[in-house]
């Protein structure tokens, strides 16, 4: 059999990774293959270093058309990153009959609904295992191991320098700031780190799972994000001596009112696997009506793990390219005729139970005013302390409700905040069982 071939765009850390890796394991993995891999273009902006990296079998240019236009590519491997370049060189590989391979998880999130349909009209499949969480195989996952069932929900951590930031913070006492400073000397974090920190990365890559689990479109633009830049090292400790770790998660669950799609800080209990989960490692649990709950654990970023990933979709690739669409794996999970536009709720209508923190007159009656207002709303309080005397006149008061619509909960801070003897803005954190059943 002729062997598949492999153009590249881009040759970064992910690129260079998957070069390496097929030098390295080719042997095993025509074994398992029966076919050979040759990268035979390859196209980035520093093509001395490309040269180095793919060696002279690999044809080299900088302007990815050559390799996009090329005869002798039957898989394009998009390794470039953003939505302007790389979203000219995926339409124009699908118009051109090649086969995709992404890592682009911005691309798919704003694009992938129409990226999809042009690669239907063109017959080819697009891949995307490395565009979340890095190594673990969750996109396989959803489309494939867990087909039979109904998925009820997602909570993950699939943004590893947020976590690296949040471990940081409650391991050592950082403040936000330093553990951000801390994440770019190891270059985990960005000179900009706004993308991973602000909740993008993850929005991202949770709008595509999210889409993957209930069989609808991307729905990216109606993603919730709230980062972590605003978290304070206090609330980390109050929520670990209550039990519970402050996790960035990407949350989404379908209910019978529509589907929320939600990236913020969440409180979890300390017992749960995914409030152990430290530094830079991604996991993403998973709820279904057969299986239950199953968790997927590993490196979310990096050369090696990504180039895994990468690697296994043009294995997929090589298996199918000339299998008719019926035998692919449809490309977000369910056939395309068959996705169904389910409302996203807006965040007043999403159900959370909440951490509040509190800073009050050390006062009779103070508490008793603010219990008034969440009972009110019918907010029922799991616990209720009073914290950290600020000095003699004042103090504060960390409340974990039971869970509530947002909006009543969002009704009751600002009555609460309104109250006289109330010193400072309510702290809201969302927070989440995560109950296995
Ligand atoms: N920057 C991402 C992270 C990895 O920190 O997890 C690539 O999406």
């Amino acid at each position: 059999m002729q062997p598949l071939r492999i153009g590249l765009l881009g040759i970064g850390t992910v690129g260079g990774g998957t070069v390496k890796l097929l030098q390295n394991n080719a042997d095993e993995i025509t074994r398992r293959l029966g076919r050979e891999l040759i990268i035979t273009r390859a196209a980035s902006r520093n093509i001395e270093r490309t040269r180095e990296i793919c060696g002279h079998n690999t044809l080299i240019s900088d302007d990815i058309f050559d390799v996009v236009n090329a005869p002798d590519v039957d898989v394009v491997v998009e390794l470039i990153g953003g939505t302007t370049v790389a979203k000219d060189a995926v339409v124009q590989s699908i118009k051109n009959g090649k086969h995709i391979v992404t890592a682009n998880k911005k691309l798919l999130a704003e694009y992938g609904n129409e990226i999809f349909q042009q690669a239907a009209v063109h017959n080819v499949m697009v891949m995307y295992e490395a565009a979340v969480a890095g190594g673990i195989p969750i996109i396989k996952a959803l489309r494939e191991g867990l087909a039979a069932n109904h998925i009820e929900s997602i909570a993950g951590i699939i943004n590893g320098t947020s976590n690296f930031i949040l471990s940081e913070m409650r391991a050592n006492g950082s403040t936000f700031t330093d553990a951000l400073k801390q994440a770019q000397i190891l270059g985990y974090a960005e000179a900009d780190p706004t993308f991973d920190i602000e909740g993008h990365d993850a929005g991202h890559k949770l709008s595509i799972i999210s889409a993957l689990a209930f069989g609808t479109p991307i729905n990216f633009s109606q993603c919730y994000l709230e980062g972590i830049s605003h978290l304070e090292s206090l609330d980390i400790c109050y929520a670990e001596e209550l039990g519970y770790r402050i996790k960035l998660l990407g949350i989404t669950r379908k209910t019978p009112e529509g589907i929320e799609l939600r990236v913020h800080p969440t409180l979890i209990p300390e017992s749960r696997l995914l409030a152990k989960v430290e530094g830079v490692m991604n996991a993403v649990s998973v709820q279904a009506d057969m299986i239950g709950q199953t968790l997927y654990y590993g490196a979310g970023a990096g050369a090696g793990p990504t180039a895994s990933a990468v690697m296994a979709d043009i294995i997929d690739v090589t298996r199918l390219q000339n299998a008719e669409a019926s035998y692919r794996v449809p490309y977000l999970a369910f056939q395309s005729n068959s996705l169904q536009n389910i409302s996203i709720l807006p965040m007043d209508e999403i159900t959370s139970s909440y951490y509040l923190r509190v800073s009050a007159c050390d006062e009779p009656g103070v508490l008793g005013e603010i219990a008034n207002i969440l009972a009110a709303e019918n907010i029922s309080i799991e616990a209720l302390i009073q914290k950290g005397i600020i000095n003699k006149e004042s103090a504060e008061i960390v409340i974990l409700t039971h869970s509530t619509k947002e909006r009543l909960i969002k009704q009751s801070i600002a009555r609460i905040q309104a109250l006289p003897r109330v010193l400072s803005p309510v702290t809201m954190i969302r927070m989440e069982s995560l109950h296995p059943r």
